[in-house]
């Protein structure tokens, strides 16, 4: 299976640009699955909830979705892809997973990051993968690359590839997280972060690239720089995910001890 992602800076607002920009980089190079940045199609930046909500779309109806599936069934891929949802009054930062044969799931992020506290609801959904090309790939939206729970559930749950869409801000942690995550859960991880900067509100934000994907082992197979837009794409053999052995005595999946997690299901 060939997995990629797309490190670029959306231009806040600007769909048709940023849809563009997207299809100029799958159209470059085949992959079976490609991971976007977080809220690819409208940047991240929002200046009231107000803007947010006329640049959300319903999903999968909105026409960002369905641009997505045509480009998926045009290159016979799938795309997982971070953007604003809007469903009724709620709003949603989400990642759409789309493929030849039209919308297969959305994810709505569950770990609002500051600010995104203030403007999006957050999602209320249990992490559940999906079958993807043969392989089972689960879905995270940036800061929840913090949460050891969030992957260990999808992995538990039989995800071989973590797909991450991401607007991470604070340079290196969501790499380093990424990397234990998948180490620690034997999984690959793509992580497709933005670049840019953006100044909407007073408080500006500069993101921090350093795209990558991860194997099973923690080792870096690919990964981008700080700044600069570019599409990386490398071969994976998901099945590796697995096998949670680390050695001829100890699964790292079965020498679990849940019954000594009790904290973890307390309130
Ligand atoms: C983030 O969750 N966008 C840092």
């Amino acid at each position: 299976m060939r997995v990629g992602y797309v490190q670029f800076g959306p231009a806040f607002g600007d769909k048709e640009r940023n849809l563009a920009r997207v299809g100029e980089f799958l159209g470059r190079e085949q992959a079976d699955l490609w991971v976007l940045p977080e809220l690819f199609s409208t940047g991240y930046q929002f200046a009231s909830r107000e803007e947010l909500a006329e640049l959300a779309e319903p999903v999968p109806k909105g026409p960002t979705t369905q641009r997505l599936a045509a480009l998926a069934r045009e290159l016979g891929c799938h795309i997982v892809a971070g953007l604003a949802e809007r469903a009724g009054k709620a709003l949603f930062n989400s990642a759409v997973l789309v493929g030849p044969r039209g919308f297969v799931t959305v994810y709505r992020k569950i770990h609002l990051f500051y600010r995104e506290r203030e403007l999006f609801t957050a999602g209320n959904v249990p992490f559940t993968p999906v079958e993807v090309a043969g392989a089972k790939v689960g879905l995270l939206v940036c800061y929840d690359h913090f949460f050891p729970e969030a992957a260990r559930s999808l992995a538990l749950a039989g995800a071989e590839v973590l797909a991450h869409p991401a607007n991470l801000v604070m340079p290196g942690l969501g790499q380093m997280t990424m990397r234990v995550r998948a180490l620690e859960n034997r999984v690959f991880a793509v992580t497709a972060n933005r670049v840019g900067e953006e100044n909407r509100t007073g408080e500006p934000l500069r993101f921090t690239g350093l795209s990558q994907i991860v194997s099973p082992k923690g080792e870096v197979l690919v990964s981008s720089g700080e700044q600069g837009e570019e599409a990386r794409v490398v071969e994976i053999e998901p099945s590796l995910a697995r096998n949670k052995r680390i050695n001829a005595l100890n699964d790292l999946f079965s020498d679990r001890r849940p019954e000594f997690y009790q904290a973890l299901t307390r309130p």
